[in-house]
């Protein structure tokens, strides 16, 4: 039997599936790793617990599936997008990672509008500039920490640190590279024009690859750490929503799937670059060799509900503990015994600024409407609703770019929950499926290694042969006029706090 890796570092934790030609999992382990908030809007990760992780989780699944070495054909790589890893000469990590939610880069990000040209840096980079891609934070490191960028060497996105770490490669592939900004997102290569407006420097950069090409091998030194064969291929792997987009089958024009991770994401494949003029959401290469995706994000989807767990949920953890269960099917069960709407309860979800639709650094998360018959039940309730209205805002901007979308999926962690599927189901007011593995990206990752190393000719036909869909929740029709309602006042509100934000994060804090 033919066997594949896929590795996800993801922003919770490292996930590392081993599948065999089907896509049926061997093998899986998990690793988790911290997140660090120096101050409020800051998002830092050590590159070097992602290695540890990677190397661990490799480890187990290889020990624990006790299959040949040389039966693992092919390793794929995702992972959160956007991350800015550097690398001295000798290759030693400089600072920590500035990752993707981070959000101290809006003066950074007027200098690359005023550099390159609001529509030029669209019609290039497809994109407007953004906090949370990686061009604003280089141009931060080099102002704030001028040694630092002085140090630099190679810059990195973070699934292709661990590429390095593996195989010795500095390479990239298009999907994430798309997310860094200094590509040329229709023409799929590093854009020359905006690296020279910029001033950085090209030879900081990995070469750029197509998903499923073979980027390096395995070298020695981990096949001794992890049980890998050296040599073993490893594919470019993609960007961790491009890779979601694989594992759950979304390879072909009006296929679209919605991820509540950390972050949330609503995802369609296109197979032309179609931009967004007012660049509420991205438009990025994805993993199908020549086709493209748009995707509006939610900074803080997962996110907000594992912050109020981590706040307010120890009891859940405890009895969770206890029971031997995931502690969200708990809070899940809380959330459900709230009604619709959450007894007038309206949650909005920018716990890390937001990007569609408000491109907005300074927004904050807000509980709007608290009354002291709320209970717990109502505010998880209402948090998990102010992720599906967010998501809803990101359906809406592709309505309105007339991006027709035939199918929709779920998939993340909250994916899983029900609770939570019924919810996209009753606002976006379609049939959301979901699929038979809960693998996601390190399937994708997976998939996208398997056609690389020839074991399916092209994506689009491994994803056919590999993805299978599992049940369809329909629109309740008795809830689809409530959460309309609840849903335009959710609009509402933030315009209202707009100014107030701004004025909020230009507050002193003391130390
Ligand atoms: C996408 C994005 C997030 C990260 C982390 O633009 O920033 O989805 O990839 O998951």
């Amino acid at each position: 039997m033919q066997y594949y890796l896929g590795i996800d570092i993801g922003t919770s934790g490292t996930k590392t599936v081993l599948f065999d030609v089907y896509g049926t999992v061997t093998a899986s382990c998990t690793a988790e790793y911290p997140l660090y908030q120096p101050q409020n809007g800051y998002a830092e990760q050590n590159p070097q617990d992602w290695a540890d992780a990677v190397l661990h989780t490799i480890r187990t699944v290889m020990d624990e599936s006790k299959i040949d070495p040389q039966d693992v054909k092919g390793i794929g790589l995702s992972g959160q997008m956007h991350g800015l890893v550097m690398l001295d000469r000798e290759n030693r990590i400089i600072r920590p990672a500035i990752i993707w939610c981070d959000q101290r880069t809006a003066a950074e990000c007027a200098e690359i509008t005023e550099k390159i040209g609001a529509e030029r840096l669209i019609g290039i980079t497809a994109n407007p500039a953004l906090t949370g891609f990686t061009a604003s934070k280089i141009l931060w490191v080099r102002s704030h920490e001028p040694e630092n960028y002085a140090r630099c060497a190679h810059i990195l996105l973070p699934k292709d640190y661990i590429r390095f770490v593996l195989t010795g490669d500095y390479a990239t592939e298009v999907s994430d590279a798309s997310g860094m900004q200094l590509l040329d997102v229709p023409h799929r290569c590093w854009s020359e024009e905006v690296l020279e407006k910029l001033g950085i420097d090209r030879s900081l950069l990995g070469k750029v690859y197509e998903s499923p090409e073979i980027t390096g091998t395995i070298t020695a030194e981990i096949a001794a750490k992890t049980g890998l064969s050296a040599g073993t291929p490893v594919v470019g792997g993609a960007g961790d929503n491009a890779a979601a987009a694989i594992g759950t089958g979304v390879a072909a024009e009006g296929r679209a799937f919605t991820t509540i991770g950390t972050s949330g994401v609503v995802f369609a494949h296109t197979d032309a670059p179609v931009i967004d003029p007012k660049g509420r959401v991205h438009t990025f290469c994805c993993a199908v060799p020549g086709a493209w995706h748009v995707m509006g994000v939610t900074q803080a989807a997962g996110l907000s509900l594992k912050w109020f767990r981590d706040q307010f949920c120890d009891a859940e953890m405890q009895t969770a503990r206890g029971l031997g269960v995931d502690e969200y099917i708990l809070m899940d069960r809380e959330a459900a015994l709230s009604p619709i709407g959450a007894n007038r309860l309206l949650y909005l979800p920018y716990l890390m600024g937001e990007r569609t639709p408000h491109l907005d650094a300074n927004a904050r998360g807000v509980f709007f409407g608290l009354s002291a018959m709320h209970q717990k039940r109502d505010l998880i309730r209402a948090v998990m609703e102010g992720v599906a209205y967010s998501l809803r805002d990101c359906l809406e901007v592709f309505r309105e770019m007339q991006i027709s979308v035939s199918g929709m999926t779920a998939c993340g962690g909250g994916g899983t929950s029900a609770l939570w599927r019924q919810m996209l189901a009753d606002l976006f007011e379609c049939p959301i499926g979901t699929t038979a593995s809960k693998e996601g990206p390190a399937l994708g990752a997976a998939i996208l290694a398997m056609v690389g190393t020839g074991a399916y000719p092209s994506v689009p036909e491994a994803c056919r042969a590999i993805v299978r869909t599992a049940q369809t929740c329909e629109p309740d029709a008795g809830a689809v006029p409530v959460y309309a309602l609840y849903y335009q006042l959710y609009r509402a509100v933030y315009p209202q706090l707009r100014e107030q934000f701004a004025a909020l994060s230009g507050l002193p804090v003391q130390e």
